[in-house]
């Protein structure tokens, strides 16, 4: 049976909230994460044309706390402070988040919600707010029906919720409720990987692929020109989709045997073709685009020159946009940092770069 099945059959149980009086709380943080294997198109609800692989960022995270009440009206009833402002586009967003996952989390429509929300970076940083913002929210949402129904008791059945409610919110955010590295879609080469949720992934890691930095270097804060959204659209008819997702599984195939043997070659040669690859797909789609500006590339040539030079390992990913993450290992992190700031923060708009890492995954914060 579909996951989805169960959780509706499961939420029978999540229609009879007793009423209760005052107001509750609970808040998460709940961080970014930067894909290796990318997601790119998708079908049906928020299902993935193929399994992706990302590690969760430690310094780039959503807070969200969530301030309900009971309400009589039946209905659904959102107030959102964006970084202490209203912001109707983002309640709105929320609104029809919530409309879509009702048959999961019933309950959602006897409560009366405030939530509160912040970024820890720049809204326009080039760093997925949607992954963050999303899985903090679908976080708080599980630990309330925990709270009110005493479910999901154990950790697992409570963060698989979670990523299942996270990626019917924004699909990458289904990847940030763990740890580490975590796998969304289903993968030949990964057990229990499923489409509908993301898994942690904790076996067979190589210690030195644990302690991984992620700078991201900031060449433009502009926002995006077309949405993630939009560009998933344009997979569907789009003229290299198949082999896409074939290179998608092959790709993770590799990684992960990299990640297991220490081969960084493998690594730095199947991310970097990865991120290329997506940019490539925006551009070969119908009404081919490009978000990549002058200074990506300079940077990228930079960072392949850098890692010849030096015999360091140094790799690059992108996201959906001209940011380029440089990826390297803990321990080269002094030569890498002087690498930046003599060569590559030219090319960042007014030299800015986000330090981050590896994380440790969400935290319950109330
Ligand atoms: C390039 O998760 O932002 O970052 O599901 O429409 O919310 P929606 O898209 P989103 O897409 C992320 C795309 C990506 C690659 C990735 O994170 O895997």
């Amino acid at each position: 049976m579909k996951l989805e099945n169960t959780y509706r059959e499961k939420a029978e149980y999540l229609k009879n909230l007793k009423r209760f009086v005052g107001v509750q709380s609970v808040g998460w943080k709940s961080p970014s994460n930067i894909a290796l294997v990318k997601y790119w198109g998708k079908r049906e609800v928020q299902l993935p044309q193929n399994p992706s692989m990302s590690f969760a960022l430690r310094n780039s995270f959503s807070e969200t706390l969530v301030n309900y009440s009971f309400n009589e009206n039946l209905d659904i009833k959102v107030e959102l402070l964006f970084e202490n402002k209203r912001n109707e586009a983002f309640e709105n967003r929320i609104k029809s988040y919530f409309e879509g996952i009702i048959d999961f989390i019933p309950f959602i429509k006897n409560l009366a919600f405030k939530i509160e929300s912040s970024n820890s970076f720049p809204h326009s940083a080039g760093i997925a707010s949607s992954a963050s913002a999303m899985s903090a929210l679908a976080l708080c949402l599980v630990s309330i029906e925990r709270e009110m129904f005493g479910t999901l008791y154990e950790e697992k059945t409570f963060f698989e919720k979670a990523s299942f409610l996270s990626r019917l919110g924004s699909g990458s955010a289904a990847r940030s409720v763990y740890e580490n590295y975590s796998v969304w879609g289903q993968s030949a080469f990964v057990s229990e990987s499923s489409d509908e949720l993301a898994i942690a992934y904790n076996n067979n890691i190589h210690s030195e692929f644990l302690g991984l930095g992620d700078a991201i270097l900031i060449t433009s804060s502009k926002s995006k020109k077309v949405s993630s959204s939009m560009g998933h659209n344009l997979m569907i008819d789009h003229p290299y989709a198949d082999s896409r997702y074939k290179q998608a599984n092959e790709n993770l195939e590799k990684l992960l045997k990299a990640i297991a043997s220490n081969d960084e070659q493998t690594f730095v040669d199947v991310i970097e073709n990865e991120a290329l690859s997506l940019h490539a797909l925006m551009m070969s789609s119908s009404n081919g685009y490009s978000l990549l500006n002058q200074n990506t590339w300079e940077i990228i040539q930079k960072i392949k020159k850098f890692r010849k030079e030096n015999n360091t390992f140094a790799a690059f990913t992108l996201d959906a946009g001209p940011n380029v993450h440089l990826i390297y290992k803990l321990k080269d992190r002094n030569k890498i940092v002087e690498f930046i700031e003599l060569v590559l923060t030219e090319h960042c708009e007014n030299n800015k770069w986000i330090d981050d890492k590896m994380g440790h995954g969400p935290e319950k914060i109330v």
